[in-house]
């Protein structure tokens, strides 16, 4: 029997392809805006911040995975590795790419001099966050090979991806986007998801990849215990 919560999960998405529907036939006039009113544009900064939400998740549960390294006891390598992997999948090859897009626009409405540097931190951080994933995982496999990688590196390596990746969120959520939303409009929102990858979410988009399937059901299984 499919679970109530794959259910759920299954039918919001649905509801997202038939809103996206909608909107692609009113972007290419074939379907007149009255005959589907209150479909708004869902613009690439709801797309971003869907992301954030998505993130922070899959954040919560590596957290409690690098906590189970500081009690001694053993964690989920397989688990540990495929949120990694769907980091460095999605969020640092579709995820930051499109922000670097925003971010570009956004310079060409004008900055001030302290949103430049949040930018340019922020941009930096796009290539660090990927090297501190890189990091960690390079420690796991050490860990899970007979190389002897002391539990403290693996620790202090999850600890430091935990840490980069919210506060770059945070700033992004607190600072950024209301910045944006402030100064692009809907002619740059249209531009922007033009120009932007079309690559769907292959975690939380609409066709799970083979790949991340035991990530799911483990998302599926938390949300089920949680509501
Ligand atoms: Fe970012
Ligand atoms: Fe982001």
């Amino acid at each position: 029997m499919v679970p109530r919560a794959a259910l759920l999960l299954q039918y919001s998405m649905y509801l997202r392809i038939l809103r996206q529907l909608l909107i692609t036939l009113q972007a290419l006039s074939l379907l007149p805006l009255a005959l589907a009113p209150g479909v708004r544009m869902d613009t690439l900064l709801d797309k971003l911040h869907q992301d954030h939400v998505n993130i922070s998740r899959l954040l919560d549960i590596l957290e409690e995975q690098v906590q189970r390294y500081g009690k001694g006891e053993t964690p989920d390598y397989p688990l540990i590795v495929d949120i990694l992997r769907y980091m460095e999948d999605y969020p640092d090859t579709v995820h930051h790419p499109r922000e670097d897009m925003m971010f570009a626009r956004m310079r060409e409405h004008g900055v001030d001099m302290e949103m430049e540097t949040i930018l340019r931190d922020l941009e930096e951080q796009h290539r660090d966050l990927r090297e501190k994933s890189l990091n960690f995982l390079e420690a796991l496999r050490g860990d899970l090979s007979a190389i002897a990688v002391p539990r403290e590196a693996i620790e202090r390596h999850g600890i430091a991806y935990l840490e980069a990746h919210r506060s770059h969120v945070d700033m992004e959520e607190s600072r950024v986007f209301p910045a944006a939303k402030r100064m692009l409009d809907e002619k740059d929102w249209i531009a922007l998801d033009r120009s932007v990858s079309e690559r769907e979410d292959p975690l939380f988009g609409a066709v799970v990849t083979r790949v991340y399937q035991s990530l799911y059901e483990h998302l599926v299984e938390r949300f089920e215990k949680a509501h």
